[in-house]
């Protein structure tokens, strides 16, 4: 049975068409519907934006009992929840029971003086904690970690799983945002909305991209959406009579000049007046115009965008593929991890398949399953009861021999169809049909990525032949497929040689490269 993404097509309304209590009557899906997440996407993000406009953000002193911290604060309202974090410093986030506390302790805040520098008296929510006097008590501060584990840390917690299902796992678990880093992106948006709200004050600054679809992982940037449709829409059914008022404004000839207008503006002011904002850059000219700088507190690199609902409606669509089942997730981090060890993704735009292209490939893969695993739950629990190395081997298998020359992949029907241009990757925007996603990614680094593909098809499937012990601490499953190539191989061959003559693998993995340079010559040939 098909699903029913027929109900995709208006962006914005992803979670109120699936779910359950809003399917239209006559609709053949079962079990899929209950795996949509309870709670809509839009209500998890207006309730964190609402604690997030309930928080502050404050630089601490090393020194500092976290008992008389939370004493003085209290004095000015009473605190629902905080953490520490340290990064280039000891970070303090705290959230009040009541907005009004803000106020208050805004009200007993002052703005420095310095005898070489002028402050630009803005009254974020930002602070500065300073000692009267230097006390000499020093408590340990538990602080939560904001990073991903090191290789090491990572190599070595795999190695020790009990199945390639349990290292996709573990490494899910370790790379998933917490739930202080989310709020820490929540907080980051709220402030960066301050600032705007000078300009827009009903404007909305939201999260979108990894941060929000269950998809990010810790260190990933911060996608953020300047949304001006509540500016645009208060006040629209304010008519009486026989009058109509409209605001005076000035005209520009597109949307797409208003936007860079807007941003040119906001980063600017960003840049002027931005407490922790440094690095501001202007990028007015990208298809999708943006204001890229970094948050210094949060650590955070952010990118913020305007008019670019689409975007926001896609996180949404990918927010409820990855709670379908946790097995989404898991594969799509092995398989950024998989990408980012071996330099298909960079951290720098460019010729690279991005993360966003690689989760839609895992996602168009498991729709592909026969029977489909995406979105139909039925067939999920199939494909569970096989070997527990198929699901990733599988996934390299095919995207290892996938018709990249002539086939897009088509995440709205779950099919492939022609390319309708010679773009090396071709992936259809599910909401903007016309657009590819990957445009950027030459063929270069498409070949790159078949390549280590079938290298990886490969190595998995023969430790399903032949695996090292459990216990061996040997880099094995997953393993395996994020060290360097050459090392891996290396390790591999030395692993298997009693079985597999050096020679064999060579062969195997020439052949492998040679069906390859046919696939593309014919591309190229056209
Ligand atoms: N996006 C899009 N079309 C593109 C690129 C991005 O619609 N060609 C949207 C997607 O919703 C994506 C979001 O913009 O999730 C943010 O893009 P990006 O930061 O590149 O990807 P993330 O999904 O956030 O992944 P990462 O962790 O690499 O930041
Ligand atoms: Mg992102």
């Amino acid at each position: 049975q098909r699903p029913n993404l027929r109900l995709l097509s208006c962006p914005g309304t992803v979670a109120k068409d699936l779910r359950r209590d809003e399917q239209p009557s006559g609709s053949v899906e079962t079990g899929f519907e209950d795996k949509i997440p309870k709670r809509r996407f839009s209500e998890m993000q207006n309730e964190r934006r609402e604690q997030a406009q309930r928080t502050v953000l404050i630089h601490c002193p090393e020194k500092i009992s976290e008992k008389k911290f939370l004493k003085y604060l209290s004095h000015f309202g009473p605190i629902n929840n905080h953490f520490f974090y340290e990064s280039f410093g000891l970070y303090a986030v705290v959230e009040f029971c009541q907005k009004e506390s803000i106020g208050s302790l805004q009200n007993g805040t002052h703005t420095p003086s310095m005898a070489m520098e002028t402050a630009i008296p803005f009254r974020s929510r930002f602070f500065n904690l300073k000692l009267k006097n230097q006390t000499s008590e020093r408590s340990r501060i538990r602080s939560s970690n904001q990073l991903p584990p090191s290789n090491k840390q990572l190599f070595e917690l795999l190695c020790y799983a009990e199945s390639i299902d349990d290292q996709l796992n573990t490494l899910l678990k370790e790379f998933q945002l917490t739930e202080e880093n989310t709020k820490l992106r929540y907080l980051t948006c709220s402030l960066i909305e301050d600032i705007a709200a000078a300009y827009f004050p009903d404007c909305i600054v939201r999260p979108f991209g990894s941060s929000v679809n269950t998809f990010g992982k810790l260190g990933c940037d911060l996608d953020m959406f300047l949304d001006l449709d509540e500016t645009r829409n208060l006040g629209t059914h304010k008519t009486s009579g026989n009058f109509l008022m409209e605001f005076q404004v000035k005209n520009v000839p597109s949307e797409r000049i208003a936007t860079q207008k807007i941003l040119s503006v906001l980063g600017e002011c960003l840049d002027h007046f931005g407490p922790g904002c440094v690095g501001v850059q202007k990028i007015l000219n990208a298809r999708c115009p943006l204001v890229r700088f970094s948050h210094q507190a949060s650590g955070f690199q952010c990118d913020l965008t305007t008019n670019n609902r689409i975007a926001l409606t896609s996180s949404e669509l990918l927010y409820i593929y990855g709670a379908l089942d946790s097995r989404v997730r898991a594969l799509v981090f092995s398989i950024r991890c998989w990408a980012r060890a071996h330099s298909l993704t960079s951290s720098i735009p460019g010729a690279w398949i991005t993360n966003f292209s690689l989760t839609m490939m895992v996602i168009f893969f498991l729709q592909r399953r026969s029977p489909p695993i995406l979105p139909t739950l039925d067939s999920l629990k199939t494909l569970a009861e096989g070997n527990n190395c198929t699901f990733c081997s599988e996934f390299f298998e095919y995207f290892g021999n996938f018709a990249f020359n002539k086939n897009s992949i088509n995440i709205r029907q779950g099919k492939e169809q022609n390319k309708p241009d010679s773009s090396p990757l071709y992936i259809q925007n599910p909401f903007e049909t016309s657009l590819n996603i990957s445009k950027n990614v030459s063929q270069s680094q498409l070949q790159k990525f078949v390549d280590l593909a079938r290298e990886s098809a490969w190595i998995l499937q023969q430790e399903a032949i032949d695996r090292p012990s459990i216990s061996s601490n040997q880099p094995w499953g997953l393993v395996s497929l994020l060290l360097p190539s050459a090392t891996n191989r290396k390790s591999f061959t030395k692993k298997k040689s009693s079985k597999f003559a050096i020679e064999t693998v060579k062969n195997l993995l020439e052949s492998l490269k040679g069906n390859r340079t046919e696939n593309f010559t014919k591309t190229s040939g056209k």
